[in-house]
Parts: C-alpha cells; sequence; structure tokens
C-alpha cells in the first residue's frame, strides 16, 4: 500500500469515527423522533423515518455505494414480501447453476436474507464499508430505502430496480405482528391501536408507506425499463405469470425448453410460502437479517389476513388515507382473493 492511500485509509477511518460519534448525536438530536417499534426511539431522516443504526448505514450508502450498470437491486417496504421476492430473484438469476430441484440448492440451507444482502442491514451495517468489487455479477442486492434517498449513481446508472408492494391493510398486520414477536421487553408493550395509529400517520420504517410505494410507482410508469412494479397479491394470484416478468427484466428470460420443462412452476414452488416455511434453515436458524429467529419471517404469507384485525373504524381511516394519498397515480390494491 502507498503512502497516500494509508493516509486515504486513515482518514476514511477518521470520518466515518467522526460519522458514528459527534456528527451522529448532533445529527440525531436535530430529527424529529418519535417512539420507536424496535428501538427506543425512531427519527425522520431526510423525509421517512428509521432508526439511529439505519440512518448510520443509509448515510454510508449514500457516500459509498456506486451501482454499477448490471446491479439487481430489489426494494420493499418492510413485511411486505421481501422475504419470498429475494428467493424468486435468487433462483431465477442462479438457475444456470443451481436447477431449481437440485437437493443442494443454495435455498434449501440458507435463508433467502443471506443470499441476497441488505445494502443496510448486511453490507453497510455497523459502519462497514464493504469491498464489493469481488461480487459475481450481477450483483443483487436489496434495500428498504426509498427511491429518493439512493444514491445518484442509482439512477444515473443502467442498474434494474424491482420493486414489491403489499396493501397496505396485510403489510399494517404483518408489521404488527413481527414487532410483537421482536420487540426488545425493555420498551413495554406495544397495542394494536398504537400501531396502528402511528402506522396511519406515516410513522413505520422507512414510511410514510404511500410515500414509498409511490416513490417507486411513478419511476415505473416514467422509466418500465429501469423500476418493474410488482404486487404481492398478484404474485400471489399468478405466480408463475409474474416470475415470466420479473425474469424477463431482469434479462434472464425463459427459454420456451424451460417452460416446457416446467422451471417456471418449479421455482415456484420452491420459494412458496409452504416450502420455505418448512425449512430446517428458516424453523431453527437465526441471524438471517439480524439478530432475531428466522421464523418470524413467516407467518400466515397470505392475502385478506386484514379482515381478522381491523375493526370497521380502522378500516374506513386507512382507505380514506390511501385513497387521498394515491388520488390520481393510478396504483390501487386487491384487498382480497
Ligand atoms: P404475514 O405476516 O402476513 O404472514 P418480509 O419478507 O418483507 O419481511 O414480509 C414478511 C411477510 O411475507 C409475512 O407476511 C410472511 O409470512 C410473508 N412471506 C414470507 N415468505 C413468503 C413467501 N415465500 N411467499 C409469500 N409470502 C411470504
Amino acid at each position: 500500500m502507498s503512502i497516500t492511500e494509508v493516509i486515504e485509509d486513515e482518514m476514511n477511518a477518521q470520518e466515518q469515527e467522526t460519522l458514528s460519534t459527534e456528527f451522529f448525536d448532533e445529527l440525531l438530536s436535530s430529527l424529529p423522533k418519535e417512539k420507536g417499534q424496535r428501538t427506543p426511539d425512531i427519527f425522520l431522516y431526510q423525509g421517512f423515518w428509521c432508526q439511529p443504526k439505519e440512518i448510520q448505514a443509509i448515510i454510508s450508502i449514500q457516500k459509498h455505494y456506486t451501482a454499477e450498470g448490471t446491479d439487481l437491486i430489489l426494494a420493499t417496504i418492510p413485511k411486505s414480501g421481501t422475504t419470498w421476492l429475494k428467493a424468486l430473484s435468487f433462483a431465477i438469476v442462479n438457475r444456470k447453476q443451481f436447477y431449481h430441484s437440485q437437493k443442494d440448492h443454495p435455498l434449501l440451507t440458507s435463508n433467502p436474507h443471506e443470499l441476497v444482502p441488505f445494502l443496510e442491514y448486511k453490507l453497510f451495517a455497523d459502519n462497514q464499508i464493504p469491498d464489493m468489487s469481488s461480487f459475481p455479477r450481477p450483483r443483487l442486492l436489496a434495500t428498504h430505502m426509498p427511491l429518493g434517498a439512493m444514491p445518484d449513481s442509482v439512477r444515473n446508472s443502467r442498474c434494474k430496480l424491482v420493486y414489491l408492494v403489499r396493501n397496505p391493510f396485510d403489510t399494517f398486520v404483518s408489521i404488527y405482528h413481527f414487532i410483537d414477536k421482536i420487540r426488545p421487553k425493555a420498551l413495554g408493550p406495544f397495542s394494536l391501536e398504537e400501531a396502528f395509529d402511528m402506522y396511519c400517520r406515516g410513522v413505520i420504517g422507512f414510511g410514510p408507506y404511500w410515500e414509498h410505494m409511490l416513490g417507486y410507482w411513478l419511476e415505473s410508469l416514467r422509466n418500465p425499463h429501469k423500476v418493474l412494479f410488482l404486487k404481492y397479491e398478484e404474485m400471489k394470484e399468478n405466480t408463475s405469470f409474474e416470475l415470466k416478468k420479473m425474469a424477463e427484466f431482469l434479462g434472464y428470460p425463459f427459454s420456451r425448453e424451460e417452460e416446457e420443462d416446467g422451471v417456471v412452476e418449479g421455482i415456484a414452488k420452491m420459494c412458496s410460502f409452504e416450502h420455505l416455511k418448512d425449512l430446517e434453515v428458516n424453523k431453527m436458524g437465526k441471524g438471517a437479517i439480524v439478530n432475531f429467529e428466522n421464523k418470524h419471517l413467516f407467518r400466515k404469507g397470505g392475502v385478506g389476513d386484514w379482515v381478522n384485525h381491523l375493526t370497521p373504524l380502522m378500516v374506513e381511516r386507512l382507505t380514506n388515507i390511501m385513497e387521498q394519498k394515491l388520488a390520481c397515480s393510478g396504483l390501487s390494491f386487491k384487498l382480497l382473493l
């Protein structure tokens, strides 16, 4: 290493140090905050709600992640089907190397989050600046960040984004159950009513949800070769059709022979909720994202569970909000199948 590189290295380290102490504390104290769901507080950073560690990672991503033209980025709000999207994308992109029915397919022994890393929870977490130069191409990556918060290289390069949206009613119920399972006991209870009120005010991780989805939705309309916008409910209804759409968009279209051989259905089945949920790694494993049990990533995996949780008043409130926020956007949801 040359002396210039050593100095640069040290400067980088110092910058990171400053980021994690004085600068960061000062930054946090200047941000609007609310009671957190998994951490004591959650902060409004660049227009969306985040935990402190996420903000730290986002700053680092904005500074150090340079998208390449071949990068494939999966984007979601938490609990909208990220795990499923990661499994499907990994299976599509790597199917020449790993045939879906292969006994040692990586999805049989690794949780999808281990195979498709989050920028903010794995790669740039804890002040790390990963060396991504040796990653196999295309780099299959994931994020919960809103589109507007992504570094310029994401917009300026030819990288592609797949966004999966889920109806806001089921997403809320999924978030609520997930938080209930993994919330530290020391933070005290978190009622459904309180969680719902926060959700309706936009206060959820990376929310408001309507802004998150609209950012990707509008870009998918403007630039359909850049952003593929998928809906959880449509994926559930017709997985094979949506899978083919995804494969085409990602640059890995299924050949006629593959279709005749049942590869599309095979991948859909391998990545199905029922199959993934029962794998040892997903029943007993831990830490695929951060330090919680993988089993909490699999609950019911359906459409319409909100009817079992929300009162008519809650439904009315959220319906009004979504109608108002999505007015004229052309974006709508199936609430039941
Ligand atoms: P429910 O809580 O409604 O069951 P995320 O992966 O973004 O954390 O989202 C979790 C939600 O997706 C959970 O919803 C979970 O059960 C569901 N899910 C996980 N794997 C799935 C799969 N393979 N197919 C469909 N849904 C899945």
